[in-house]
């Protein structure tokens, strides 16, 4: 099967076209997978745009589309169905993606596959694993979202627990913007941060001890003003700051691997995934890591590889694969802010 898959759901407009053989253990190889991010037009504002990155996506999209035909060397008339993210995410984003999703399902006579943008997080794991156990712990740690998803086996989601305010990537986003260090500030913060001394700063770990699997992001945000106007040194010393960054980050990935574990000790899951934007940050990736090789001898930990944790078109291939059954015609396509994870 060869996909064309779009994503536009925030600030990066990517397509990528994907072929997948075998059917229980499918393997993915990602002809091309291209993205162009809107970084540079909404950092000065800290955060995305809605209009903006609407316009841009409208712009960009034709340009992307063709590179990634051309990269897999590739045509429209080779390609089996066509697949986009549909929710969640900002509407006006998603609507530029569905809209071009659409136009080409009429123009070739192709099927389109509707694709929810976390599920297409929790996939992009089989793009470089082709052998995953169940049951599965996702955990979704993005810009928009921070949920833990037990899975027993394929497209069965059980949302244990997830942010009850601001999403993990977020909250790096909010902090860089406090310290200056620029937008998105998960890839800042951990620059910054690189052999800070994590245990000079004193965070809270907000609802490390709760007995649900719920998260909260919010209060270390307003954490992280106070110590900043205690500790003003933070601002305007170097290695103060670094220190700060490590500390943040620390704070952040302590919350994360407690809650993370303590579910994957409770559903007794043979595999840990890792997935979203923050998956990218080191810190985590070897808290983690060493977390469930020393207390989880019998699980498996598992992270998408680096190109793959950012949004990108190729994991919604992938998850436009294990969801085929969806596929429709153009008509049926929306788009759609908050849809469940189905
Ligand atoms: O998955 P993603 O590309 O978009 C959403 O679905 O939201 O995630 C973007 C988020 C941003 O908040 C960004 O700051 C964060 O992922 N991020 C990181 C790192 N790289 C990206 N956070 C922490 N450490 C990183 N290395
Ligand atoms: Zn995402």
């Amino acid at each position: 099967m060869r996909i064309l898959a779009i994503e536009t759901s925030c600030d990066e407009t990517a397509c990528a076209v994907v072929d997948v053989v075998g059917k229980t253990t499918p393997h993915f190889t990602v002809l091309s997978n291209v993205i162009s991010s809107q970084v540079k037009l909404h950092a000065p504002y800290g955060g995305v745009v809605p209009t903006l990155a609407s316009r841009e996506h409208l712009k960009n999209i034709p340009h992307v589309f063709k590179k990634a035909l051309s990269k897999a060397s590739t045509t429209m008339e080779d390609i089996d169905v066509i697949a986009v993210t549909y929710s969640p995410g900002l509407v006006i984003a998603l609507l530029i993606g569905v809209s071009f999703a659409r136009g080409l399902g009429y123009a070739y006579g192709k099927k389109i596959i509707p694709v929810h943008h976390v599920a297409a997080h929790i996939y992009s794991n089989w793009l470089s694993n082709t052998k995953i156990v169940f049951p599965l712990l996702n955990i979704v740690v993005s810009g928009g979202h921070t949920e833990l998803v037990l899975m027993k086996r394929l497209g069965s989601y059980t949302l244990l627990g997830e942010t009850r305010d601001d999403a993990a990537g977020e909250a790096f986003d909010k902090v860089a913007k406090m310290l200056n260090l620029g937008y998105p500030g998960g890839p800042a913060i951990s620059a910054c941060g690189k052999n800070g001394d994590a245990s000079r700063f004193v965070l809270p770990r907000p609802m490390i001890a709760s007995g649900d699997y719920d998260f909260s992001f919010s209060g270390l945000k307003t954490a992280v003003i106070h110590c900043i106007k205690k500790h003003p040194e933070i601002m305007s010393n170097k290695t103060a700051r670094r220190d700060f960054c490590a500390s943040f980050e620390q704070a952040v990935a302590d919350v994360i691997t407690k809650k993370t574990m303590r579910a994957a000790q409770e559903y007794h899951v043979k595999t840990i995934a890792l997935s979203g934007g923050v998956s990218a940050n080191t810190r985590l990736r070897e808290q983690l890591t060493q977390a469930v090789t020393t207390h989880l001898r019998a699980a498996t930990f598992i992270v998408p590889a680096r190109g793959f944790s950012t949004d990108n078109a190729a994991m919604i291939a992938a998850a436009a694969y294990f969801t085929r059954a969806r596929a429709t015609t153009w008509k049926n396509i929306d788009a759609s802010a908050h849809a469940p994870l189905r």
